[in-house]
């Protein structure tokens, strides 16, 4: 439970798996070049038609690793004289790109919209700091599932506002896409929202997809900017061709293009798993955060000591999970954040949330929290 294999398809997959192996046989492991270099195979262009079809954007691009998509894309989009709104948990890989970008950074609580709306208003009213000229951009950046929280933004607010006050808004999909949604196709599906309204859908191949990379899905015009100017893209080796054709494989039945309903039957199974889980901990005294269908549980610890025994006891019994403390999270909100896979068999959890209930009960006197923090 410490690793990000959503829908399963980390493992042997009859489906994926013999496409994955031909593909190593055709390709080889590697492209040992960058995309406008050597590094472009049919693979490749096929993932990105297909990904766009998938998202209902006009274009898409890919890149090797998630990190970098973000911390490469993000200079690409924005820069000086320009304004990146930001929730304040936002991933490491947004923080640095942002930094890289040059632009000026104002950050707002964890979903608090009245704070995201001030920030706009006040932003657009005063302009850029000393000289006060408007502001080139205004980009609001948010996540789909917050991965420490569980939790999802507030987003049909966040549209509200991005249209209202004229900005731009970039969503990362990392832990959303292929889990949210009743096809898997992230936030936007799983609460209504027209994929249009999101400038830049931004998401990795790292959790649902059991491999690795990025992509930003947009329109033709930004990912051809993108294409050119993307530093990421332009000098770093391209996704491995069989690593490209486990995402095109998983996504053939997360999408049910493979003709099964494969995927529907483990998007479902993750949300049942993660909510028979929760409820499950909830049950046996354990404080835990995170929203329904959200396969992201952190199980709260609060006080950093216990995460060494927490894990170790753990591991003894074969349950692995990650234990996050300070600087990751506030000094006293330490946890284990659980990831939920629609792999899990029943048999699992229930072996897992009896281990997990006993460990939490010989590291706390008592479950209280920090006054003020809410459960
Ligand atoms: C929200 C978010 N964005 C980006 C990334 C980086 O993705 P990757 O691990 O695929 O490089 C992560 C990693 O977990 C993440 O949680």
């Amino acid at each position: 439970m410490g690793s990000y294999n959503y829908l399963g398809f980390a493992a042997k997959d009859e489906y994926c798996t013999p496409k994955v192996v031909s593909a190593v046989q055709k390709h080889g492991w590697t492209t040992c070049s960058s995309r406008i270099e050597a590094g472009t195979s049919e693979v490749h262009t096929h993932l990105e038609a297909f990904v766009a079809s998938y998202l209902g954007k006009p274009a898409a691009l890919c890149w090797g690793m998630g990190f970098a998509t973000n911390t490469t894309v993000l200079p690409s989009l924005v820069g000086k004289g320009c304004l990146v709104v930001s929730d304040q948990l936002n991933h490491r890989s947004i923080a640095s790109g942002v930094k890289l970008s040059g632009a000026k950074v104002k950050v707002f609580l964890h979903n608090d919209m009245i704070q995201l709306e001030k920030i706009l208003r006040d932003s657009i009213i005063q302009g850029q700091p000393r000289t006060g000229r408007p502001w080139k951009k205004i980009l609001i950046v948010v996540e789909g599932i917050y991965s420490m929280e569980g939790d999802m933004p507030v987003f049909r607010k966040i549209v509200e506002l991005k249209k209202k006050y004229n900005c731009y808004l970039y969503l990362d999909e990392a832990h959303s896409i292929g889990a949210l949604g009743k096809t898997g196709r992230g936030l936007c599906e799983h609460v209504g929202v027209d994929t249009k309204d999101v400038d830049i859908l931004m998401g990795t191949f790292t959790k649902s997809f059991g491999s690795c990379g990025g992509y930003i899905a947009s329109s033709k015009e930004v990912i051809e900017h993108l294409r050119s100017t993307s530093a990421g893209f332009l000098y770093a080796t391209s996704i491995s061709v069989p690593a490209a054709q486990q995402i095109v494989s998983s996504l053939e039945i997360i999408s049910g293009v493979d003709g099964s309903d494969r995927g529907a039957t483990k998007i479902q199974q993750l949300k049942d798993n993660a909510n028979y889980l929760r409820a499950r901990l909830k049950e046996g005294g354990i404080i835990v955060l995170g929203a329904k269908d959200s396969p992201i549980l952190p199980l709260m610890l609060y006080q950093p000591a216990k995460l060494p025994a927490f894990s170790r006891m753990l591991l003894e019994h074969g349950v692995a999970v990650v234990v996050v403390g300070f600087p990751a999270t506030p000094l006293l909100l330490a946890r284990a954040r659980l990831c939920i896979s629609a792999a899990h068999t029943k048999a699992d959890m229930d072996y897992a949330a009896k281990i997990l209930i006993k460990a939490t009960n010989m590291v706390s006197a008592c479950y209280l929290p920090p006054v003020g923090h809410i459960t």
